[in-house]
């Protein structure tokens, strides 16, 4: 239990970093939040008009998921799924922010990346093939996570589905705004200011 402890409380503090927040501050762009959709992930990141930011956005959103679940994995076979998981939890529900974060795309790709990179890659492309046909960021997210658990499932196994479902209802439930929106057919093309 203390491992599992540790992985999860290891996971969470790395996940609830939130890169898009401190590199727009960095960058003099000013608060994130203020700035289009208000979120913290790339997608609002490159609406200040900063491609390298957004991109440096991905990979360190991405990477820290990935870092948690490949460092757990490592020290004790079977906590990646658990730090994987937490640290997802702690972009969107980071204690810094009074856990109001991200929606959890980038950290959820890196997680799924390091603890299969096939269901990994199968997700990602999957989220390219959407957004290179519809330039709409929420809904290439949206799809990819529905598909997640079926990907993880016939590639990895019982555990990263059980993860990839879990994760699944949280990116849907952080999308709700996006929803109404694309519903309405509102939602903003990506790299859109509004
Ligand atoms: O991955 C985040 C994306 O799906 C939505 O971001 O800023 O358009 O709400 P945003």
């Amino acid at each position: 239990p203390i491992i599992l402890i540790a992985a999860l409380a290891g996971g969470y503090l790395l996940g609830s970093i939130p890169f898009g927040l401190v590199l727009t501050r960095l960058a003099g762009h000013g608060d994130i939040r203020n700035i289009g959709s208000g979120n913290i992930g790339a997608t609002n990141v490159l609406r200040t008009g900063n491609k390298f930011l957004a991109f440096l956005t991905v990979i360190l959103d991405g990477g820290k998921g990935a870092a948690a679940a490949l460092i757990a994995e490592y020290l004790t076979p079977g906590a990646g799924l658990f730090a994987g998981g937490a640290a997802f939890i702690g972009h969107i529900y980071p204690v810094w922010l009074k856990f109001r974060g991200g929606k959890g795309m980038a950290t959820f790709l890196g997680t799924m990346l390091a603890l299969s990179w096939p269901a990994g890659i199968a997700c990602c492309l999957t989220w390219l093939v959407i957004a290179l046909t519809f330039r709409i960021s929420s809904l290439s997210a949206l799809v990819a996570a529905l598909l997640s658990p079926l990907y993880s499932y016939y590639i990895s196994g019982t555990g990263l589905a059980i993860l990839s479902c879990i994760l699944c209802v949280l990116i849907f439930l952080r999308h709700k705004d996006n929803i109404k929106r694309l519903l309405q057919g509102t939602e903003p093309r990506i790299g859109k200011k509004s």
